[in-house]
């Protein structure tokens, strides 16, 4: 097992941000939840204490003793994180005064501690804490200020123990990842030997040990996250792996056939389910959004249960499930609302009695890629934008019929196929195209026509919980307008979507 980094989380919106720069160093960590830590692993390098929205003078402020770690490893705190060591020293925490939100300088600074080699005088930070450090405890050297924060980081005497204000995650912060550089290979010690290629050795054979003869059930989607837990398990059992593909009459035109193609040349053991029908006469009447997902979910589970049984002896249930559904998350303000249900096969497992093999379950989507690119999954498979689970389902407003998904599957291939002979489709994080239930009146040739109107949207985003309107070229825009209403013609008006989440979401359902 790799060594490793513990990030504490204490509920700051940048704890997975932190996550990603440490690995991006090819150092492995975990986030673990202040109030639910696990034993402390063996293999320990260092801790980091993450941000949060509280203030260590709030009376039920996320607490922890910090002593197990202390003077045994090396501890970075994180505004937050660097406040509690303070506050925890007999140092005094105040509400700042004055605004310490945004940009600021590093303006003094002892290069000569190892946090803070080799970075510049003057270099930009990111700051946003409501609260400030007035008092450093006796026992605490101040090592950094800017103009407005006198305790900017400091270090504590005979400990490898530092406190930052600032955020290094952040990309506001220049020379962030310089200082994690530091922490974590200089101050820390890590070898920096976590990469896709050492990933993928040992989870292979880690695989193979659990797994021995037993044979695996995995169901493909055409995404980049089953697509690689496939290829792992295959490459660890080979044979015993069978995939099962279900076409839910869902998915983009052409898809079922092409993904089937490439995955039977990836050497995979896939079988294809024609299931359109049943998924059809399970969304029939059915309207609401939450509805259309749950039919939708409920049918692929009981399709994908009665394909299982067809093998016999099969004991476990592989999964494509990523490190950010599994992270527990730190609860500052109670439990938050369910806004969309996205875990639309959450009760595959319990229905079907079998043990469960994850082998991405600690990987962030960028990694899961660069271990796909490792594995050799070609290109279509790894660079595909996100599609949803119920798929073109949720993009057709109100209910789904068959007419309705060939329609729609004729306007996304022309979108879809524009963007990337244009070379915009790498550029952008997704793509869609949604059939709206109303009709426009429009003319063709001499003829009145009263047909359907369907909005494209495009966004850029890194992980899909905030996103941004692509501003695509106009006259990109025109054609594909033109393109579209030439050739698919139950449909006589387009749309673009210039909504950024949030307050809109990427789909529309
Ligand atoms: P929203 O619409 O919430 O979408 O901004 C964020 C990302 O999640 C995808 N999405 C889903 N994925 N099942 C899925 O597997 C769903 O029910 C679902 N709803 C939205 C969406 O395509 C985007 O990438």
């Amino acid at each position: 097992m790799s060594e490793q980094i513990l990030i504490i989380d204490f509920g700051s919106q940048y704890t997975q941000l932190i996550a990603r720069r440490v690995r991006e160093l090819n150092v492995y960590c975990e986030i673990h939840p202040f109030n639910h830590l696990p034993e402390k692993p063996e293999n320990l390098k260092g801790v980091i204490l993450s941000g949060s929205p509280c203030s260590v003078r709030d009376e039920n402020a996320p607490n922890l003793d910090l002593n197990p770690y202390r003077g045994e490893v090396p501890v970075l705190g994180v505004c937050y994180g660097a406040q509690l060591l303070v506050h925890q020293n007999d140092g005094i925490v105040t509400p700042s005064e004055i605004r310490e939100y945004g940009r600021a300088r590093l303006e003094k600074m002892d290069q000569h501690y190892d946090l803070l080699k080799e970075m510049t005088l003057g270099n930009q930070v990111w700051m946003s804490h409501g609260d400030t450090i007035s008092k450093l405890p006796s026992s605490f050297t101040n090592i950094a200020s800017t103009a407005d924060v006198a305790n900017a980081a400091f270090k504590l005497n005979g400990e490898e123990t530092y406190g930052i204000q600032f955020h290094p995650e952040v990309t506001h912060t220049e020379e962030g990842k310089t200082l994690l550089r530091n922490f974590v290979v200089h101050i820390c010690g890590c070898e920096q030997d976590w990469t896709p290629d050492i990933f993928v050795e040992s989870t292979v054979e880690d695989l193979r040990n659990k797994l021995g003869n037993d044979k695996v059930v995995l169901g493909l989607s055409g995404g980049v996250d089953s697509s690689v837990a496939a290829v792992l398990i295959h490459q660890a059992i080979g044979k015993n792996l069978y995939c099962i593909f279900v076409d839910n009459g869902l998915l983009r035109k052409n898809e079922f056939e092409e993904v089937l193609h490439s995955y039977k040349d990836m050497g995979l053991n896939v079988k294809g389910v024609d299931a359109k029908n049943a998924f059809y006469a399970a969304l029939e009447g059915c309207v609401d959004p939450e509805d259309k997902r749950k039919a939708i979910g409920k049918t692929f589970i009981d399709i994908f249960d009665e394909e299982s049984h067809k093998i016999q002896d099969v004991k476990w249930l592989a999964q494509g499930t990523i490190y950010p559904d599994v992270i527990e998350s730190v609860s500052v303000n109670g439990p938050s609302a369910t806004i969309k249900s996205h875990h639309n096969v959450g009760g595959l497992p319990e229905k079907m009695n079998l043990k469960v093999v994850e082998p991405l379950n600690t990987l962030f989507k960028d990694e899961v890629r660069r271990v796909g690119r490792t594995l050799e999954i070609p290109d279509n498979i790894l660079n595909r934008h996100p599609f949803p689970g119920p798929g073109l389902g949720i993009r057709i407003i109100g209910e789904v019929t068959a007419e309705k998904v060939r329609i729609l599957q004729n306007v996304d291939y022309i979108f879809i196929n524009g963007l990337k002979e244009r070379g915009h489709y790498d550029q952008v994080w997704q793509a869609l195209a949604v059939l709206l239930p109303i009709q426009s009146v429009g003319v063709m040739g001499d003829e009145r026509t009263y047909e359907n109107v369907v909005a494209l949207r495009a966004v850029s985003s890194v992980d899909g919980m905030t996103a941004d309107w692509s501003k695509l070229p106009y006259d990109f825009l025109a054609d594909i307008s033109n393109k579209i209403i030439n050739n698919v013609k139950e449909v006589n008006r387009i749309v673009y979507d210039i909504s950024s989440k949030p307050p809109a979401t990427i789909e529309w359902e």
